[in-house]
C-alpha cells in the first residue's frame, strides 16, 4: 500500500532510473529529472541539444518523450496509475512533464517493461523473413493510443523514401558542420556515458533503403551480418500539428512502438536523418502524401543473425536524476 509521499518519492526515482535505457538522438540523454514531494518533473537539458542536426529540438523533445514514456511503462507494470501534466508552465518550456501517483491499479506486468532492458538499436541489415502484418497493427493501435499516426511504407511509398533517404545520406555526408557534431558524439571522452561507439555502428553494406553511417573511420565495428532487409518494415510516425507538444507526443509512441516491437522479438532501428535534413523532410511530405508532420521513422525487421550488439553506454542515475 502507499502511503506517504517518501514512498511515492521511491517509486518515481526508480521510474526515472528505469528510463536511462531510454534510446536518444546521438545518445546524448537530453534530459533531467527531478523528484520532490510525491512529484517527478522531466526537463529538457539543452545543454545536450544538437545544434546543427537539431537545432529547433524537435529530436530532443521525442528524445524525452521516449524517456518519459519508459518511466510510465514503469510504473504501471507494478500497479501504480501515473497521472501526468505535459508541457505545464508555459512560461517555462523546458519543463516537459509533471508526473504524480493517482493510486493502485491491477498490474499492467513485466512485458513492456522487460522490453526496456532488452530493447537497443540493431543497425545491422535484417533478414528476409518479413514482419508480420499482426504485430504492424498492435503498433499502429499503440501509436495511435498517444494521438500519433503510423505510416507503414508500402511499395508504392518505397522508391520515395529510398530517394529520400539517401538524398539525406549525401547532404549530411558534404555538411561539414554536421561531421563536426557527429564526430564530436562519436568520439566521446573516456567514461562519459553518452554518445555512439563504433562497436555499435555498421559499415555501409547493400540494402534496401541506405542507413545514415556512424563508422566515418574505420576500426572496431559490428560486422553488418547476411541480412539484406529483404523483409524490413518502413513506419513513418506522423503528427498533424508541429509543436512541442506534438514532438513529445512522438516520443512517447515511438517508445511504446519500440517496446511492443522489441517484446515481440523483433528488431527495431530508428533513421531520422530523413527528418532532421530540411529538403529530406520536404520529399518525405511528400511521401505522407502531404497528411501530416513526420516525426520519426523507424526500420523493423527479423533479425538476420544472434544479437550480439553491445549495449550502449548510459550516465549515471546521479547525473540525471534529482532528489
Ligand atoms: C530521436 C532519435 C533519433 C535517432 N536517429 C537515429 C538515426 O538516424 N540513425 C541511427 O542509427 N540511430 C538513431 N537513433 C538511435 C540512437 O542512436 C540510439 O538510441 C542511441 O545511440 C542509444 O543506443 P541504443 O538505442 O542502442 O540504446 C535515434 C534515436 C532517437 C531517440
Amino acid at each position: 500500500m502507499l502511503s506517504d509521499t517518501s514512498d511515492h518519492d521511491e517509486l518515481l526515482r526508480g521510474a526515472a532510473e528505469a528510463a536511462i535505457r531510454a534510446p536518444s538522438i546521438f545518445n546524448t540523454q537530453p534530459w533531467r529529472w527531478a523528484v520532490r514531494d510525491g512529484v517527478l518533473e522531466l526537463r529538457a537539458d539543452r545543454t545536450r541539444q544538437l545544434a546543427v542536426t537539431d537545432p529547433e529540438g524537435r529530436m530532443l523533445t521525442v528524445s524525452c518523450g521516449i524517456a518519459l514514456h519508459h518511466a510510465l511503462v514503469t510504473l504501471t507494470a507494478d500497479g501504480y496509475l501515473p497521472v501526468v501534466d505535459r508541457l505545464p508552465d508555459s512560461g517555462d518550456p523546458d519543463l516537459l512533464a509533471r508526473v504524480a501517483l493517482a493510486g493502485e491499479i491491477p498490474p499492467a506486468g513485466a512485458r513492456l517493461r522487460d522490453a526496456i532492458a532488452e530493447r537497443h538499436t540493431d543497425r545491422r541489415p535484417f533478414s528476409d523473413e518479413p514482419v508480420p502484418d499482426a504485430v504492424v497493427d498492435r503498433l499502429r493501435v499503440d501509436v495511435e493510443e498517444q494521438g500519433v499516426y503510423l505510416a507503414d511504407l508500402g511499395p508504392r511509398s518505397m522508391v520515395r523514401f529510398q530517394v529520400t533517404a539517401a538524398r539525406a545520406g549525401e547532404l549530411d555526408e558534404n555538411d561539414p558542420a554536421f561531421q563536426t557534431e557527429l564526430a564530436e558524439w562519436t568520439h566521446r571522452p573516456a567514461g562519459a556515458g553518452d554518445g555512439i561507439t563504433p562497436s555499435v555502428a555498421v559499415p555501409a553494406t547493400p540494402r534496401t533503403v541506405p542507413l545514415r553511417s556512424f563508422y566515418p573511420d574505420g576500426g572496431e565495428r559490428l560486422l553488418p551480418g547476411p541480412g539484406h532487409d529483404g523483409g524490413a518494415r518502413y513506419l513513418v510516425l506522423w503528427t498533424t500539428g508541429d509543436e512541442p507538444a506534438d514532438w513529445l507526443a512522438a516520443g512517447e509512441a515511438t517508445s511504446a512502438a519500440m517496446l511492443e516491437a522489441t517484446a515481440s522479438g523483433l528488431a527495431v532501428s530508428p533513421m531520422t536523418d530523413v527528418i532532421e535534413v530540411p529538403a529530406s523532410r520536404a520529399l518525405l511530405h511528400r511521401v505522407l502524401d502531404h497528411l501530416g508532420e513526420a516525426q520519426m521513422a523507424l526500420r523493423v525487421g527479423v533479425p538476420a543473425a544472434p544479437d550480439d550488439t553491445p549495449v550502449s553506454a548510459r550516465r549515471g542515475a546521479a547525473d540525471v536524476i534529482e532528489g
